[in-house]
């Protein structure tokens, strides 16, 4: 008997970065490879939440076909965990308005997600305002006991615990409280220039890029290090080798960041490769089918919490 669910998300709104992958998806597959036997995983293409940033339709498109490419060739396997795309289920976007009724204005506008965009002085959408209820949505629509993030959604996962007190306050235990899942100093992967990695700081270094483009990219890590070593570089290559492994490598080869740079180059293509290959073997045509029974499998759970929470609040009538 399955007694816990795990459920993560990542938006479809550009190629995906290695942090991602130690942030999102390998906590995610790491989860998977400790739990399948006692836990359900959920996996969701977030396309909804990517409209925020998103305004090309055809790209759109195409990042949802490459992330859940992204997701097959990183080991996810849809037999074994629901693959499914928001946008396939009208409950997250039911609930995520009901949410929306639970809470308040002044709440919502301390969060990070639209907080940091007002400050930079960007247009906030109204979807990026109310985007942590959607999110909350996606989240208690299952149950969800775990959900496996990087650092910086730890606040979103205070967002949805917040809505389920609201909600549960008013209506009775009806939503259930989630927990994030954050990887002990994986928490937060910096990038080329040190700050965190994200697609929106151009600071990345590509998850499925050609051997020539992770070159590139690490061989413009900024190395401004006080010592001897390169911190960024350390950082970075701490998520590929051992403690152990990486001190020897680099009091061997103090100094000497092209060195050092082409070791990291080494380990990370060693890692990519594999996945690189099966990704060209996942066609479209395999995609669909994935997402549509992931769907399927999806509102069959969803719609139970849908009808419990039309009944409390009173519009099944
Ligand atoms: P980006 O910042 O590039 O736009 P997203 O916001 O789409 O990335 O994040 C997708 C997932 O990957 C989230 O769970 C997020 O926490 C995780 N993530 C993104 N960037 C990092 C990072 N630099 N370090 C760790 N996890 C990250
Ligand atoms: N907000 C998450 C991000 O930007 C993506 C996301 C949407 C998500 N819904 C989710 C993550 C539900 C976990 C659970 O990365």
């Amino acid at each position: 008997m399955k007694t816990t669910t795990i459920l993560t998300g990542l938006q479809p709104s550009g190629d995906l970065h290695i942090g991602n992958y130690f942030g999102s998806i390998k906590p995610f597959l790491d989860l998977y490879d400790e739990q399948k036997d006692s836990a359900k995983f959920y996996l969701m293409v977030a396309d909804y939440h990517a409209l925020t940033s998103v305004r090309d339709g055809s790209a759109l498109r195409r990042n949802i076909y490459n992330i859940v490419r992204d997701y097959l060739a990183t080991g996810v396997d849809p037999e074994h965990v629901t693959l499914f795309r928001q946008s396939d289920n009208p409950d997250h976007m039911e609930l995520g308005w009901i949410l929306d009724c639970m809470v308040s204005v002044p709440f919502l506008m301390q969060a990070h997600s639209y907080k940091d965009k007002v400050t930079r002085g960007l247009d906030a959408n109204a979807g990026l305002f109310t985007y942590p209820m959607l999110m909350a949505a996606d989240i208690l629509l299952y149950n969800t006991d775990l959900v496996p993030v990087g650092e910086d959604q730890r606040q979103h996962l205070e967002y949805t615990r917040e809505a389920v007190t609201k909600f549960n306050n008013n209506y009775g235990e009806i939503l259930k409280e989630p927990k994030e899942v954050i990887l002990k100093n994986v928490g937060v992967v910096p990038g080329t220039d040190g700050q965190k990695m994200s697609k929106s700081y151009g600071n990345t270094i590509p998850l499925f890029g050609t051997r020539e483009e992770i070159q590139k990219a690490v061989m413009s890590i900024v190395t401004d290090s006080t010592g001897d070593r390169p911190e960024n570089v350390y950082a970075i290559h701490s998520l590929f080798r051992s403690k152990g492994q990486l001190e020897s490598l680099y009091s061997e080869h103090t100094g000497k960041y092209k060195y050092l740079k082409e070791a990291l180059i080494e380990d990370i293509d060693s890692l990519i490769a594999p996945m690189r290959e099966k990704r060209n073997d996942i066609n479209d045509g395999d995609i669909r089918k994935i997402l549509a029974a992931g769907a399927e499998k999806a509102r069959g759970i969803s719609s139970i919490t849908m009808e419990k929470i039309r009944d409390v609040i009173g519009i099944n009538i």
